[in-house]
This record gives structure tokens, sequence and C-alpha cells, in this order.
């Protein structure tokens, strides 16, 4: 039985409703959890996600990320509020804000993001209507390694999605969260215990280069 004093400390940054949070909490609660949540931070006060934490027993704080001048301030109260909390590791769950480089190299290896498309295709916002404009049958999400370059980290886990004719861009995104929310606890669950690490650019899987795959649940969509 793993105590929750041998768990991994993390660290979940969020911008908006939470509900990868909810999932990443609703997990934690689980006895063979790697991981526990001390701390959630978010850029904006009116996030629901604040909520989830305080319901939850979560000790959390909001970094208005517009009540500072630049970039590198907001950066330098989000690493000291971070640093505070002594996380092993620094979880993104919907946080939208893009990092400098300083501050992805001061946490590198020590944090993850997830984002909406089977990366590397369709970085950055839009992904679903991206996707449909390209005519893909699956989209997806991704959780990965926070590098320098926006959503280009190596890949720990995928989670796929069959598109369906007639599929709009909130279809996919209903059904793709449904499998964010399987997939970012079991990826953080092989990062926390140290099963998914990140050298040399690459993801290692128990000793191997490569990436988780969730492909259980592609009749869903049909
Ligand atoms: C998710 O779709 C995530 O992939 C993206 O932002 C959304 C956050 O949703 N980065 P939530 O706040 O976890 O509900």
């Amino acid at each position: 039985m793993t105590l929750a004093r041998d768990r991994v400390r993390v660290v979940v940054l969020i911008s908006g409703s939470g509900s990868n949070l909810q999932a990443l909490i609703n997990a934690s609660k689980l006895i063979d959890c790697s991981y526990e949540i001390v701390l959630v931070i978010s850029n904006r006060p009116d996030a629901y996600g604040l909520k989830r934490a305080i319901d939850a027993g979560i000790e959390q704080a909001t970094l208005d990320h517009k009540a500072y001048q630049d970039r590198d301030s907001f950066e330098m109260a989000l690493s000291e509020c971070i640093d505070r909390a002594t996380p092993d590791f620094i979880v993104c769950a919907g946080f939208m804000r893009v990092f400098t480089e300083a501050f992805v190299t001061r946490y590198a290896g020590r944090i993850v993001n997830i984002h909406p498309s089977l990366l590397p295709s369709f970085r950055g916002l839009n992904t679903y209507a991206r996707a449909l404009d390209a005519g893909v049958a699956f989209v997806g999400c991704s959780v990965h390694w926070v590098s320098a370059g926006v959503d280009e980290g190596a890949i720990i886990g995928q989670a796929i999605v069959a598109v369906v004719p007639g599929d709009k861009p909130n279809d996919l995104a209903a059904r793709v969260l449904v499998q964010e929310h399987l997939l970012y606890p079991i990826c953080l669950n092989l990062i926390a215990s140290r099963r998914a690490i990140v050298r040399d650019g690459r993801n290692f899987l128990d000793g191997k280069p490569g990436a988780i795959a969730l492909t259980g649940h592609l009749n869903d969509a049909t």
C-alpha cells in the first residue's frame, strides 16, 4: 500500500473549468496512486477549477497575469508560488499562458501539459476546427513534457477518437475531453512512479523510447 507521505508532490496550473484537474483529483484518491496534489494555481480569479480545489480540500492560489507588468514578472511570482509548495512535478491542465524559455528550463523534466490534438499535428489553438478542415479520420489528445517550443515537447501518451460524418468542433471537443480525463491520470502516475521519464528530448517508458496509447474506446463514436 502507498502511504500519502510516499506520494510525489504535484502542483497543478489551471485557467478555467478544471475538468482535467477534477480527473486528477479523483484518481489521487485511489489507494495505489503515486501522486498527491499539494497546490492548485490559477491565473484567472474566476476559474471554476479553484472551487474544485476548495471542495477537495486542496490549497489554492490565484496569480492574475493581468496584474503583472510583463511575462517575466508574472513568471517570477508564479515560480515563487510553485517553489513554496516544494513540488516534484508541475502539471498544466488547461493553463492558457505561454511560458518563457527561462521558465521551462527552470522546471526541465518536471513539467507536463495536456493538449487537445494528436501531436505533432495541430499545435496551438482551435485544434478541432483545423482537424475537421484537414479532413482527418482521427483526433485525440496528447500528454507531453513541456519544452521551449509551444506544444513541442516529448509525447508521454496519446488517446484517439474517431471522427464521424457531421461532427462539429464541439462534438469532437466533448468526446476528446472524456479521453483526456482517462489519459492524464494514467500519464501522471507513470511520471510520478518514474516509469515515464524524459531524456534527450525523448520520452522513455519503462526504459524504452516511446509513449503510451489509449485506443480502447474507438467504438464510442459510432
Ligand atoms: C482541455 O481541452 C485541455 O486539453 C486544454 O484545455 C482544456 C482544459 O479543460 N489544454 P479543463 O479546464 O481541464 O476542463
